[in-house]
């Protein structure tokens, strides 16, 4: 059998081995990209089947390209290995433009996939009609989502939005994210929805999905943004129908804000649960099913705020922890840094950064509310604090 492309020419048995090579290498990148599928998570979006596709082409071709090069390595080392007692150098020639145009012409043809993966880029980001619009804050080391009531029930003298530290949507809804951070950049990524986007500082970005398959998914930041960062994620909760959304979210927590609960404990526990405020993120409360590292353990807190009150120049545990929160730099609990936690204010209109630490807006009425909630957290369930009166005095005391 003649194998050489020199001037001989390609005998016929040759061109045999080489067409059914050929198909084999073929069908080898086709059974390669069917597993696509088992390599990558769930597809719960419309842009996860483009995604998909375009990947799938990808390990098609990568495929082939694979098979060829180790198949022909495989083959060279057998067959034209060096034989015992051959001393000689190989044979020599130089020259071959159907083998060069050959290698060139394939390459510039997969140049193509640019074209395709660009096509799906634009694809994406396009915006849909009727999106479901919900801003994101990433904040170390916690995700806060942003909802309207689409039925505009919210009384007008209040805030118009509600905040949650979970991403919920329905089934066949386009949503676009308005993300935005309130410290360093973050990366919001949603595997099984195949999108990705970084949070700039000082700039929004957005990021558009459909959903196509209800469940709960994980968000994961994917830029390392300090010492909390692998505790910074959250779920996207997908419904099945716009009604289940409704009912299940939306309804609740309009008729929350519309009805508050009259126990402050109550109005505390709820704030917290449901993620109004980023805590999530660095502290640990198994109440709540929080698992944050990067500050203080808030277990038995109220025991903690009692006997370190006086420490830290309070007058009580009540006075302690609205202190902790209002001003979170004043007293650092022993082996936590400044300037992590933000600087929960009573006003609106302040500027971002107010001496190093960011500033979010918490009413008092929330603040009586979470120290509340904070004092029932002791070791022997009895709160270590005074009655609503000294706790909304001693809010009213750091709000000054
Ligand atoms: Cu945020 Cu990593």
């Amino acid at each position: 059998m003649n194998l050489s492309v020199g001037r001989g020419g390609l005998g016929s048995s040759t061109i045999i081995i080489i067409v059914i090579a050929a198909v084999a290498i073929i069908f080898g990148g086709y059974v390669i990209s069917s597993f696509t599928p088992a390599l990558l998570p769930v597809q719960a979006s419309g842009e996860a089947e483009q995604v998909d596709a375009l990947f799938r082409v990808l390990m098609f071709l990568g495929g082939i390209v694979f098979l060829l090069v180790q198949g022909l390595l495989v083959v060279t080392i057998i067959r034209y290995r060096r034989k015992p007692g051959d001393e000689g150098d190989g044979a020599h020639f130089s020259g071959n433009p159907t083998l060069e145009i050959v290698w060139t012409a394939i390459p510039a043809a997969i140049v193509f996939l640019a074209i395709y993966s660009y096509s799906v880029y634009v694809n994406i980001r396009e915006p849909k009609p009727d999106e479901l619009h919900v801003d994101v804050l990433g904040a170390r080391f916690a995700w806060t989502f942003t909802y309207e009531d689409p039925l505009g029930r919210l009384p007008e003298d209040g805030p118009q939005t509600f905040n949650d530290s979970v991403l919920h949507t329905y089934v066949g809804r386009p949503v676009v994210l308005s993300m935005r951070t309130n410290d360093v950049n973050h990366a919001f990524w949603v595997p099984t929805m195949r999108i990705k986007q970084d949070l700039l500082a000082g700039r929004t970005t957005s990021v558009r999905f459909t959903p196509t398959q209800a469940g709960r998914y994980r968000i994961v930041c994917t830029e390392l943004c300090g010492g909390g960062h692998g505790a910074m994620f959250s779920y996207i909760q997908v419904y099945a129908t716009e009604q289940e959304w409704m009912e299940r979210f939306i309804d609740i927590r309009v008729d929350r804000i519309l009805n508050p609960p009259t126990d402050p404990v109550e109005v505390g526990r709820a704030v917290l649960a449901e993620g109004k405020y980023p805590c999530a993120g660095c502290h640990k409360l198994d109440d709540l099913g929080w698992a944050g590292i990067t500050g203080p353990n808030l277990n038995g807190i109220a025991d903690t705020a009692a006997r370190r009150a006086s420490t830290a120049g309070q007058a009580s545990p009540e006075a302690y922890l609205a202190n902790s929160i209002r001003h979170p730099n004043d007293y650092i609990a022993p082996g936590f840094q400044r300037n992590v936690m933000p600087l929960f204010g009573p006003t609106q209109d302040e500027p971002a950064e107010v001496d190093g630490a960011y500033y979010v807006y918490m009413p008092d009425a929330d603040l009586v509310g979470i120290v509340s909630y904070l004092c029932t957290q002791t070791a022997t369930g009895t709160p270590t604090c005074g009655d609503t009166e000294m706790i909304e005095a001693a809010v009213a005391a750091q709000s000054e």
